[in-house]
This record gives structure tokens, C-alpha cells and sequence, in this order.
């Protein structure tokens, strides 16, 4: 028997600022810690304030310029829900100054009034994957305490700037991910050890605490979650080591989660600190700043992986060191495909936290055809996505509460662990080749047409 979606669940798709909108240095925009990443999240760091280069995602894919069509064929294919991020550096350029860059505020009124033209509901993430550039370099990114004022006025800034166009809203990007790149996660050099890791993830906690706060008391009718990056693991084999391994892998993550959603860090989190003898600046303020949780929890989710007491099992990862789970295939990437785990993991969460989800990401990264009549076949995409989507429809009737589900990359962007191209996303195709040719015009997919009716049927397509 199939079952319709929730009246009001969110369909939709998911962008990120620095993967689409390119001008990067338009109308007052500073230098991010993405401008410097050139070649992706793993890719080199590049001082950019010392040497100059082209990188892909200085353009992107021009929705700075072409957003008005974008959000069209969005239109086109039903959505309710876009989740769109502001780049921090288009409002503090800095990160420091005391007056935000009205350019970029009225860049991003503008981009939300064109998605209210067609009842496109915002939701916004206030940082994913980059950060000014300039608060590394002056103050040591995240390890700095005043980094949670910075964001604070960032915070404040714009929600009380959208608070009449924007009701949903995230704090950080998959902020589980400092743990694997520093970098990008927290402002931190590469080498930088756990206990300067942790004390940055700290403060970066209590930031989206306060902003969550801030959210809460400027506009009381919003709803903001957290953003997790689910690496659901699952045991490599039944021996119980292998199982308490996975249990504490799956708490390297999950511990985000229960400081956003509880309020607090869980006691494994202290046992871990004494373990490793990490010993964290944590005032009596940052403990009342916690307590301020959010409304829901946001997760993306790909693959999962599979964890053992045997390390030498592990291999290295597109984004995460992993071991393979001998029983799912991969996509060209690597990443294994598990529909199922999308039921597993939402069940998870929802036993866990008792709070509304939000699938916020989720898709398949491939290479496209373009066949001579300009169609494209993705039925690989359409596949993988039907697949998930009938899974979180299980879990729906499981009981889980979900809000909505946006796909990541809704049209072609630049990936972000290596800022390629060719990696495609979209339900919509980008004529953009790596070397920075194309032309930038837009082509429906097939699954352009196969997500326009799952919307229209409320999922009874699938
Ligand atoms: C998530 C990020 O990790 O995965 C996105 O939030 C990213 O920004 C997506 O694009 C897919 O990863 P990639 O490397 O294929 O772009």
C-alpha cells in the first residue's frame, strides 16, 4: 500500500553559497575560507591575500547573477522548500567590523523575495563550509573565544534582517566535519591535535547555542536545527568488538547532536576528554548558553560505512576514512549506496532525540551524458533517489516525525571535497567543464520530470 507524505512536508532541494553562487568578489564580498580552498575541502590551502589563481568556484555556476532562472525550473519541478546558505563574507566581509556590507544584505533579500514569488519556503544555513578568511589569519579561526561573539553579530544580523522572509534556519553545516578537516570546519591548521580541535568544536557549540537563542527571541514563530553529517556506521562483523567500536564511532558524531539537543555533553564525551587527557575551557556561561537547544535536527546522509577493532581494515575515504561494507555497492566516487540505511538512520535519530527531522541533503554524485538531442539520462539518479525516498516513506510510517526532505544539488555545482564538475548532483545540468569552459545553460534531466511528479503526488509516484 502506498502512502502519501505528510500534507505539509517540505519537497525540495539543498545549494550551498560557495559551490553556486561564484562572484566571488562582488559588491564587498571578503575572501572566505573557500576561496582559499580552491581544490576542494582536502585540497591545498592557497593565501589569496598572496597569490593570485582561477579557481572553479570563483564563478561556479553564476547563480549570484542567474539565480532568478534558477529558482524557476525549482519552480518548475514543484518545490515548496529551498535550502539555500549566506555566505558570512557577503554581510562581514571580515568577520570583525561592527556594520555588515548592505550589498550582500540586499543580495540575499533579494534571492528570498524571488522564492517567495513562487511560495518557495527559505531555509537557511547561516554557515556551511566557509568562514571570513580573515579570522584565521588575525585571531586563529574557532580556537579563539571571540570567534563566538563574531558569529553571534553575524547571527543577529541577519535574522533580524529576514526575520519576515525566513522562518527555518541551520547554524553549521555537517559540524561533526571539524573533526575530519579542520580547516574547514573550525579555522584550524591541518596539524593541529585534539585537544585544540575539541576546544574549537567548544566554542563553535556554544556559538549556535547563543544563535539559536537569538533566533528564538527575534523571531518567536521560527524553527532552527542543527546540521549533522550522518556517518551512520554499522559492525563489521558480530564479535563484541567490533560492535563497542561501532558504538563509539557512532558516538564520534552523534555527541554534536545530544550537546545541540540536550543541552549538554554526554557523559562517554567526558570520559573520552579524561581518556585522552583533554582538558576543556568550558565557563559556567558556556554551560547556561547550551542549555538553549534547538527545535530540530537536521542530518545529511549519503552512505553509511561499517566499523571494526581492526584498523588496518579502514581505508582512505572520498570525505571519511572508512571500511567498506562488503554487501553495497559504490558509486564512481566510492560512496556506498544504502537506501536502507536511511530508514535506520531516521529511526535512530527520532528514538534518540524525540524531535522533528529534517533530511537536508542527500543524492548521487555522477558523471552525465548529454546525447546528441541535448537529453540526458540519468536513470542511475532517478534510481538511487526513488530508492531513499521510498525508505524515508517506511520510516515515516514507522512513526518517525519528518519535516521535509531537500536533495543535495538540485542543479549541477561544484562538489566540495574536490571542486570538480563532473561530479553531478542535479536534477538539472550545468554546462560548465572543468578547465572553466561551458556556456553556464541549463538542461532539464530525466529526473527533472521524475521529481516534478513525485512532488505533484506527494510521493504516491514512488
Ligand atoms: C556534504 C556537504 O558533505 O556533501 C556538501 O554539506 C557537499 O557541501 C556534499 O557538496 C557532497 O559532497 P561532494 O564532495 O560530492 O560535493
Amino acid at each position: 500500500m502506498s502512502l502519501k507524505f505528510p500534507n505539509d512536508f517540505l519537497w525540495g532541494g539543498a545549494i550551498a553559497a560557495n559551490q553556486v553562487e561564484g562572484a566571488y568578489l562582488e559588491d564587498g564580498k571578503g575572501l572566505s575560507t573557500s576561496d582559499c580552498t580552491p581544490n576542494g575541502i582536502f585540497g591545498d590551502i592557497v593565501d589569496r591575500t598572496k597569490t593570485e589563481i582561477n579557481g572553479l568556484k570563483d564563478i561556479a555556476i553564476d547563480f549570484y547573477h542567474r539565480y532568478p532562472e534558477d529558482i524557476a525550473l525549482f519552480a518548475e519541478m514543484g518545490f515548496s522548500c529551498l535550502r539555500v546558505s549566506i555566505a558570512w563574507t557577503r554581510i562581514f566581509p571580515n568577520g570583525d567590523e561592527a556594520e555588515p556590507n548592505q550589498k550582500g544584505l540586499e543580495y540575499y533579500d533579494k534571492l528570498f523575495d524571488e522564492m517567495a514569488k513562487y511560495g518557495i519556503t527559505p531555509l537557511v544555513t547561516l554557515s556551511h563550509y566557509e568562514m571570513p578568511y580573515h579570522l584565521i589569519t588575525q585571531y586563529g579561526g574557532w580556537g579563539n573565544r571571540k570567534l563566538i561573539a563574531f558569529f553571534t553579530h553575524y547571527a543577529q544580523t541577519v535574522f533580524t534582517r529576514y526575520k519576515h522572509k525566513v522562518k527555518y534556519w541551520l547554524t553549521f553545516n555537517e559540524i561533526n566535519m571539524s573533526l575530519h578537516e579542520p580547516f574547514t570546519g573550525v579555522g584550524l591548521d591541518r596539524k593541529s591535535n585534539k585537544q585544540q580541535i575539541y576546544q574549537a568544536i567548544h566554542h563553535q557549540l556554544v556559538a549556535s547555542s547563543r544563535a539559536v537563542k537569538l533566533c528564538h527571541d527575534i523571531i518567536p514563530e521560527s524553527k532552527i536545527g542543527n546540521m549533522l553529517l550522518g556517518a551512520i556506521a554499522y559492525p563489521l562483523t558480530p564479535k563484541p568488538e567490533d560492535v563497542w567500536t561501532t558504538h563509539q564511532e557512532n558516538h564520534g558524531w552523534l555527541y554534536f547532536g545530544d550537546v545541540q539537543a540536550r543541552g549538554y555533553y554526554p557523559s562517554y564525551m567526558q570520559r573520552y576528554f579524561k581518556d585522552n587527557n583533554i582538558k576543556l575551557d568550558i565557563t559556567k556561561q558556556d554551560c547556561d548558553d547550551l542549555k538553549e537547544t534547538i527545535d530540530f535536527i537536521s542530518f545529511s546522509y549519503y552512505m553509511s560505512c561499517c566499523a571494526t577493532a581492526d584498523n588496518s581494515l579502514r581505508q582512505k575515504g572520498n570525505i571519511l576514512d572508512m571500511v567498506p561494507n562488503p554487501y553495497l555497492e559504490a558509486s564512481e566516487w566510492g560512496w556506498q549506496i544504502d537506501p536502507v540505511g536511511m530508514r535506520y538512520l531516521l529511526n535512530l535519530l527520532y528514538e534518540r532525540y524525540q524531535k522533528p527531522l529534517f533530511i537536508v541533503e542527500n543524492g548521487l554524485g555522477a558523471k552525465d551524458t548529454v546525447e546528441a538531442d541535448g537529453s540526458i539520462h540519468d536513470d542511475y539518479r532517478i534510481k538511487y533517489m526513488n530508492d531513499h525516498l521510498v525508505q524515508v516513506r517506511e520510516a515515516i510510517k514507522d512513526g518517525v516525525e519528518v519535516m521535509g526532505y531537500t536533495s543535495w544539488g538540485p542543479i549541477d555545482l561544484i562538489s566540495a571535497s574536490k571542486a570538480e564538475i563532473s561530479k553531478r548532483y542535479g536534477f538539472i545540468y550545468v554546462d560548465l567543464n572543468q578547465d572553466g569552459s561551458g556556456t553556464l545553460n541549463r538542461i532539464r534531466k530525466k529526473s527533472f520530470y521524475w521529481y516534478q511528479s513525485v512532488i505533484q503526488s506527494n510521493g504516491e509516484t514512488l
